[in-house]
């Protein structure tokens, strides 16, 4: 308001009266439909703070965790890296079952549940306990949003209906991963690789000859899990209006389909014709039914393919994406000594190029094998030319400029000494990632049933001695 006055001063000052009176009458207007709109609350002034001194994103935002393996725990790892109170309720004495999975140092958490469970906290219940059912009842009470990943109707069994839940907490976000959204398969369990085969990514990767294979990364779990982020937040802005939580269902299958959907659009293509940009078509291979596996085809309209590069007799890394971009193509031909190339009609245009493009990148690669993959890159880039060394994962792991952006990030940890993980890859300018060390199993149970649940130490002595909270304890007393 005091911004829309000075306006119209400023306006009065330099265009006379009428004008500022109009401005005036028409911020008036402005105003009233804005504050129609948002009746609630007026937006907080905007902070005084310096960047990134502000607190986080998520902050105040509290999260109960019921996620284990993959997909779940990326989401609420994600969540807390964005200041939201990620405590992650495990099993007594087995907790999240990666903990001991892929182990490579005896007796300490392996990397597989470190980098998926970083800057939580960890409480053990046993959920079937009544004891435990009633932590967690109170723990409902106190949490934004509960997310799981069990298989189906698992966390019904253990009584935690939506109904339930929402009469506990009408706010509460019910947020879960499943392997297959409502129909024939809802009751399956899935992993990774089921979801990228039953999402169509196997279908379509791989070489034409060769049987459908899966992907090294982990669109099904990973992908999957940052979906149900993205759904989480929504639901959790939505709440704002509504003043009620909602179910928010991530289904594996779907997640992978969205990230496939280039695929699902060629298939619609093929009945067009047969899919030129595929060096298929170039190869004279007629088209099937289905969309067919593509090799290192680019998913795009411009042709591309993998290429060596020098030293790729022993390195099996020593290669190059290379990309024959239309724009750039003269570039290309001056560049790998073939001026001829573009003016010649049989590789002029991208048309006339599309049933020569096994020659053309067999020639391109005579050229990329004089170089190192970083020096093709650094020449192409000169010319706007898009490249993409292959980088094995120990390059990444070196590579100074991603530690210096925080996505590859060192941390400590007791039991393990330091390991590498991945923080966030989605930088926010106003919310620096939190990226702490993934909890031990029940680190945090004395603390989040002291500050969060608010027990009394008498109240935490009698349920740790009810053995809600811990397998040995359990035995302890039974005994
Ligand atoms: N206290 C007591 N019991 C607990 C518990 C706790 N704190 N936490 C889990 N459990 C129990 C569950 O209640 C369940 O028991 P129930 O079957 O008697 O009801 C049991 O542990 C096992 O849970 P479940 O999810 O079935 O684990 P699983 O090892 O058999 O299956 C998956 C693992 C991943 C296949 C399955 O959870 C799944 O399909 N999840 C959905 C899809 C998904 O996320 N897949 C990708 C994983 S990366």
């Amino acid at each position: 308001m005091a911004l829309r006055k000075k306006r119209a001063k400023v306006i009065a000052k330099a265009g006379g009266k009428a004008a500022a009176k109009k401005v005036a009458k028409s911020a008036a207007k402005l105003k009233g439909a804005s504050s129609r709109a948002t009746a609630r609350k007026s937006p907080p002034r905007p902070s005084s703070k310096a960047w990134g001194e502000a607190g986080r994103a998520l902050d105040g935002v509290r999260i109960l965790d019921f996620t284990h393996v993959q997909s779940g725990p990326t989401c609420t790892q994600l969540l807390a890296y964005m200041g939201a109170d990620v405590i992650k309720v495990e099993r007594p004495g087995i907790g999240d079952i990666t903990r001991g999975q892929l182990r490579d140092v005896k007796g300490a958490d392996s990397l597989y549940f470190t980098m998926l469970n970083g800057s939580k906290r960890s409480i053990t219940i046993d959920s079937k306990h009544p004891k435990g059912k009633e932590i967690l009842d109170r723990l409902v009470k106190q949490c934004d949003v509960l997310v799981e990943n069990f298989a189906p109707g698992a966390l019904d069994r253990m009584g935690l209906t939506f109904d339930h839940i929402h009469k506990l907490n009408p706010r509460m976000i019910v947020a879960s991963v499943k392997g297959f959204g409502p129909g024939p398969y809802e009751d399956c369990k899935v992993y990774e690789n089921v979801a990228q085969c039953a999402g169509g990514s196997a279908s379509t990767t791989g070489f034409r000859e060769g049987p459908p294979l899966v992907t090294g990364a982990q669109i099904g779990d990973s992908g999957t899990g940052l979906h149900l982020a993205l759904g989480i937040v929504a639901a959790l802005f939505q709440r704002q209006r509504t003043g009620r939580g909602q179910k928010v269902l991530c289904a594996m299958q779907d997640g992978v389909l969205n990230l496939a959907r280039v695929k699902l659009r060629d298939q619609q293509r093929l009945k067009a014709g047969p899919l030129t940009e595929y060096s298929q078509y170039g190869e004279g291979i007629p088209f099937g039914a289905a969309t067919p596996r593509a090799g290192n085809d680019s998913g795009g309209g411009q042709p591309g393919w993998i290429l060596k590069c020098k030293g790729w007799e022993n390195d099996p890394d020593a290669y190059v994406y290379f990309i024959t971009q239309a724009p750039v193509w003269q570039a290309i031909c001056d560049l790998i000594g073939k001026p001829e190339w573009k003016t010649d009609a049989d590789y002029a245009t991208p048309n006339a190029r599309l049933p020569r493009l096994k020659q053309i990148f067999a020639t391109i690669e005579e050229w990329t094998m004089t170089m190192t993959k970083f020096e093709v890159m650094d020449t192409c880039n000169k010319h706007d030319i898009p490249v993409g060394p292959i980088l094995s994962m120990k390059e990444l792991a070196e590579e100074q400029s991603l530690r210096a952006t925080g996505t590859v990030v060192e941390v400590d940890h007791p039991t393990r000494g330091r390991y590498l993980t991945v923080g966030n890859p989605i930088k926010l300018s106003d919310s620096p990632a939190d990226v702490r060390r993934s909890p031990l199993l029940g680190e945090h149970t004395d603390e989040v049933l002291r500050e969060v649940l608010r027990y009394s130490q008498k109240e935490v002595a009698d349920i740790k001695a009810s053995g809600a909270l811990s397998a040995a304890e359990k035995k302890a007393e039974a005994a």
